[in-house]
């Protein structure tokens, strides 16, 4: 088994993959950790406690930063809706965050640690860089981070930034520089990720109450992501990290020197891949490529239909 902290902005795809990395027996889950992204992070920490509540799912959740490092924050409201996580009707959460701050719990956690803890984000990586700041000695506790983020192709957010990395490009510079084993999931290969009218067949025929949740969850994301970039069908990107840990012939990938744009006003938030080995600098992260779509749907599936109801 593979321990994990996932670090969330719940988020369509956020949700899905937290369903994933809790109900795989590759996985052992230690904890959510909450950041400010798709939503604020009042609405992502909600998000991630209905996620949890609705599945069953008793891992600790911490809230994180509420801001990135230094830019001013944005939010994507027009993909999650106005809540984060609109579709489906969610009752009260039953499960509530722990006292700590996200920042100290991930900080403790690999302190405790053997070394053998992957972090994987899924939203700004603010968390991760506030901990690489506060607490450098952590450094050597990660074993990896697998992070959604990026893309060596276009970017989603601008023409050349993505979402994740452009709301907080100073965090992603502190993790890419970090010096910690990289694994970028980029857009490049989310999305190949797509959640086709047959994914979603599937999905319904498991017709459980968590089930029909995920569709009703797939079924607004692809309503967005249609109005906003008329993709036939939503890349389902956040559950692909997980998906490498349970499965690494899931998608391939490149060792090639990454870093991000913090200067230019065009490609602000742009991660630069060097696929040629131009600058000739040590390679730094394991960068995303060909997705085997199928297996990794086949992941999500199985994992949501061990979620028996209650
Ligand atoms: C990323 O941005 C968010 O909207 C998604 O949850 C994903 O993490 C894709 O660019
Ligand atoms: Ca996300």
């Amino acid at each position: 088994q593979r321990k994990i902290i996932l670090d969330a902005d719940p988020g369509h795809d956020d949700a899905i993959a937290i369903l994933l990395a809790a109900n795989s027996p590759e996985i052992d889950l230690l904890g959510i950790t909450t950041v400010a992204g798709n939503q604020t992070l009042e609405k992502t920490t909600l998000n991630a406690r209905r996620v949890c509540s609705v599945a069953g799912i008793k891992v600790p959740i911490a809230r994180g930063m509420d801001r990135p490092m230094v830019r001013r924050q944005i939010i994507a409201a027009n993909i999650h809706g106005d809540s984060g996580l609109d579709g489906p009707a969610f009752g009260d959460p039953t499960v509530d965050v722990i006292g700590m701050h996200a920042v100290n719990f991930i900080i403790e956690t690999l302190r405790k640690s053997e070394g053998d803890i992957t972090l994987v984000p899924t939203g700004p990586l603010t968390n991760i860089a506030m901990a690489l700041q506060l607490a450098p000695d952590i450094r050597e506790k990660v074993q990896e981070i697998i992070f959604m983020g990026g893309a060596y192709g276009f970017g989603n957010t601008t023409p050349g930034a993505e979402f994740n990395i452009y709301a907080d490009p100073e965090a992603a510079k502190v993790v890419l520089h970090s010096g910690i084993p990289l694994t970028m999931v980029g857009l490049d290969l989310t999305h190949q990720a797509t959640a086709t009218p047959d994914v979603l067949e599937k999905i319904k025929a498991i017709d459980t109450p968590l089930a029909n949740t995920v569709v009703e969850l797939l079924e607004f994301f692809s309503k967005t992501y249609y109005e906003v970039f008329g993709f036939p069908a939503p890349p389902v990107h956040d559950p692909c990290t997980i998906a490498k840990i349970i499965d690494p012939g899931v998608f391939t990938t490149k060792h090639v020197y990454v870093d991000v744009d913090t200067k230019s006003e065009l490609n602000y938030g742009r991660t630069v891949c060097d696929f040629y080995g131009v600058l000739d600098k040590r390679p730094n992260c394991h960068v995303a490529i060909d997705l085997d779509k199928d297996r990794f749907w086949q992941l999500v599936i199985k994992a949501v239909e061990r979620y028996k109801p209650a």
